[in-house]
Order: structure tokens, then C-alpha cells, then sequence
């Protein structure tokens, strides 16, 4: 059965790659919607497919990978509630939020409880969501979940906020009714947005499932929604080098927050001034000034390249610091620098700082990511083990110092 113009309309429609969903999800969506609309070939489904908007959905819903939990990441939510907290100090406008792609709304949900926790008046602030899962907008409005949508290890709010019926929870209508939900597009978000801009964008595990020109398409519409000194949260996989192109890193590590690129750029420039020469050519023009093909043709090999170079340089800069005692500036650049790198050597440096810092959780957080992308990472492994010791995480201590003792041992015995 061929696809391949299943997945060239999926992409058009929602610019999600199909390798990122996976071919295999796709293959049994078709085949589940043929039988179900008794196709007796792609080609007719195809037509169904491009011509109906109820099958248009049908087929999104089956498709689409709507993983998500309340309180995924538990960092971004502090950080939200002292970002509010301060604002409504300040604004007499309520705060306008918005969470997309919500999926079946456990993340705007999550900012409402946030915020209800706080004492914020539901007055002070508006929460849209939206999602292009019609069904799963459905179910986001009911409220009605299953234990898999809890999988934080605070679960306290689930006996304030929820009653158990049954096997699953209903989220209570104090909660329910301060989320509006809408079915839309990321790609035609200037048009869903009806002429709204927000203090607080979530966009959260959606840009992985894009190519890097429609990520950058999707963060320039988001950059252009944003209000002036507002913050979008990514997911962790996305806090990469191509947000970097509209957006800065601000507030605590673990956060995946930023600010609109334009609005700390003294800050940012005051930064990094002393690092290199290297890094005033990387600043030298300004982004937002940029037509979009030149943002795109900028993300070449020659600004990787720079971009690459000016990370050493800034990861060298930070042990520096740290070794000069300011743990402080350190930390700084450590969130400075994690929003524009996947690289683990930077992931361990931003460690080591917690942990002389005397946050061990945070450094505990940085030492797994370098152990996602490299298992043997000889010094992160020591450090984290030490680490867990210290906080009486005897067993897993001992696991991980079994697994350096094997590391070593197999490197002894590998021959050559
Ligand atoms: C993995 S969920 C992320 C949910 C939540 N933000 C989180 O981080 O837990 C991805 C969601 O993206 C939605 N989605 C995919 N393409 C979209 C698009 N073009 N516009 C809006 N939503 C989209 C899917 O329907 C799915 O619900």
C-alpha cells in the first residue's frame, strides 16, 4: 500500500512528518478508516480523505500522538505561577494564556489548578486551549480522566481538584470552566487567534514533530502572538538552537521558558560581551530584522558552525565562573546556555554548577539528559552516583556504581 500521498497531505495539513509519528501509526490509520468507511483501495480513501471534513478528523484523531499528563514537568509550572503572581501585582488586565497544542487539556488544566493553587482570581487571568483533534477537544471539555493523565509524584491536588467516580476522575467545574477550548491549527494561528495576543504561550511537544522550516514557521507566528514582554514554555527536546532564532532562555533551569528575543537583547548582549569575539559576530544582527528566507538560509553550516564554536566558548566561560567561586553568574549562564544546546558536555559543566550550587536535585535532572545521550559518560556517572548517595539513594547508588564497575571491566577486557 502506498502512502506516500497520505503523508505528503498530513504534512501539508499539519506539518507533522510522518518518519516523527511513525509510519506504522499512519499504515493502521489507513487501513482502520478504509474498513470503517468500506474503501475498497487507497486511491478511493485518498478522495474521502481530502473531500470530507468529518473524515478529515476521523483520520487526525487516529493519527495524531496526544501523550500528555497534568503537571508534565513539574518546573515550568513554578515558574508560571511566580511569572502570574507578578503580573497581576503589576497589570490591571487579566493575564491571557494560551496552551497549544492542549491535547486532551490535562496542560491548560494544569495551569489552571496552578494558578487556582496561588490564589489567583479566575478575574486576573483567560486560558485558551486549542488542539486540531476534534475528538480529542471533546474529551478535553468532558474533564473525565484516567489514572495515566496523573504521573507526577505530587498528587496531592487530585483530592481537591477531582472526584472519583468510578475508575476515573472528574475534574471539578470551579476548574473546568476557567479553560476555553477551540479546535485549530498551529499553522493558521495569526487566523485562530482572531486578533488575541498573550502574555503566556505553552507550546509544548509539537515542534518535535516538525522539520526545521516549519518549526521556524511555527515560532515566528508564536513570536508574533506573543505580547511584547511575554514568555512561551517549550518542551524539553525542543529548548534547541532554533528557538534561538526569535527567542532567549529566561527563568529557572528545568523551566524551558523564554523571552521574546528582542526584549533582553541588551541583556543578553551585556552577557556575553566578554566571551569571544565570536560571540558579538553571532549577535551581530538582529533576527526579527531578517525576511524569513534569510532566517532560514542562517540556520546553514557556516552559523552552525559559529553557533557551535560560541557554545565552547560559553561552556569554558562557565567553568570559569564556577571555579572563581560566583556560582551565581554560573547558574545564569548555565540557563543562558541550555537553551541553545543538546550538546552533553554542557548538560555535565551545568551539573557539576548545581551541585556546587547545592541543588542536587537540579544537577541529578542534567546528569540523567548526558546519560540519555551518552549511557557511559564516565564522569557524569561517578557525580550522579555520588550524588544519589548523598541523599540516601543507597540502591541506586549502588546501581549506578555497578554499572561503571561493568563499563570498566568491559573496557579491560575488550581486546586492543
Ligand atoms: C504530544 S501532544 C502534546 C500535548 C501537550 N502540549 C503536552 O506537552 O503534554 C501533541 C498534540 O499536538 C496536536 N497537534 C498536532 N499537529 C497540530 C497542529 N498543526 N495544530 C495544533 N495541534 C496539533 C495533536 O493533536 C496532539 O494532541
Amino acid at each position: 500500500m502506498s502512502l506516500n500521498r497520505i503523508e505528503k497531505w498530513l504534512f501539508e495539513k499539519t506539518g507533522v512528518l510522518s518518519e516523527r509519528v511513525g509510519l506504522e501509526r499512519i499504515r493502521q490509520a489507513v487501513v482502520i478508516r478504509m474498513a470503517e468507511n468500506e474503501c475498497l483501495n487507497v486511491d478511493e480513501y485518498f478522495v474521502l480523505l481530502t473531500n470530507f471534513e468529518s473524515e478529515h478528523d476521523a483520520f487526525i484523531a487516529k493519527v495524531m500522538v496526544s501523550e500528555t499528563w497534568f503537571f508534565r514537568d513539574e518546573v515550568p509550572y513554578h515558574f508560571l505561577s511566580d511569572v502570574v503572581q507578578q503580573r497581576v501585582k503589576k497589570e490591571s488586565l487579566p493575564c491571557h494564556i494560551l496552551s497549544i497544542p492542549s491535547s486532551s487539556g490535562e496542560e491548560p488544566y494544569s495551569i489552571a489548578i496552578a494558578l487556582s493553587e496561588i490564589g489567583i482570581d479566575k478575574e486576573k487571568y483567560i486560558i485558551d486551549a486549542i488542539d486540531i483533534n476534534r475528538e480529542i477537544i471533546e474529551k478535553a471539555r468532558e474533564g473525565i480522566y484516567r489514572a495515566h493523565s496523573f504521573r507526577g509524584k505530587d498528587k496531592k491536588f487530585l483530592d481537591l481538584y477531582f472526584k472519583k467516580i468510578g475508575e476515573k476522575y472528574h475534574l471539578n467545574n470551579a476548574i473546568k470552566s476557567r479553560v476555553n477550548f477551540a479546535i485549530g491549527n498551529v499553522l493558521d494561528l495569526d487566523n485562530i487567534c482572531a486578533g488575541r495576543f498573550y502574555d503566556i504561550i505553552f507550546c509544548r511537544n509539537l515542534l518535535i514533530y516538525y522539520d526545521q522550516k516549519t518549526q521556524l514557521q511555527v515560532l515566528e507566528k508564536i513570536h508574533n502572538r506573543l505580547q511584547k514582554n511575554g514568555i512561551l514554555f517549550t518542551g524539553h527536546a525542543e529548548a534547541n538552537s532554533i528557538l534561538n532564532q526569535y527567542f532567549t532562555g529566561i527563568g529557572p533551569l528545568g523551566a524551558f521558558s523564554f523571552s521574546k528575543r528582542k526584549i533582553i537583547a541588551d541583556q543578553t548582549s551585556r552577557n556575553f560581551e566578554e566571551t569571544s569575539h565570536l560571540n558579538n559576530r553571532a549577535s551581530e544582527s538582529n533576527p526579527l530584522k531578517i525576511e524569513k528566507e534569510e532566517a532560514l538560509s542562517s540556520v546553514g553550516h557556516q552559523e552552525r558552525h559559529h553557533a557551535d564554536l560560541y557554545i565552547q566558548e560559553l561552556a569554558s566561560k562557565i567553568e570559569k565562573v564556577a571555579n572563581s567561586g560566583d556560582l551565581d553568574e554560573a547558574s545564569r549562564l548555565c540557563q543562558v546556555i541550555l537553551s541553545d544546546s543538546l550538546d552533553p558536555e554542557v548538560y555535565y559543566v551545568c551539573g557539576l554548577v548545581m551541585e556546587a550550587k547545592g541543588e542536587p536535585h537540579s544537577a541529578e535532572a542534567l546528569f540523567r539528559m548526558v546519560l540519555r545521550w551518552d549511557s557511559e559518560h564516565y564522569n557524569t556517572l561517578t557525580h550522579l552516583a555520588a550524588n544519589l548517595q548523598a541523599r540516601g539513594k543507597n540502591a541506586e547508588a549502588t546501581k549506578i556504581r555497578k554499572r561503571i564497575t561493568h563499563q570498566l571491566k568491559d573496557n579491560v577486557d575488550e581486546p586492543g
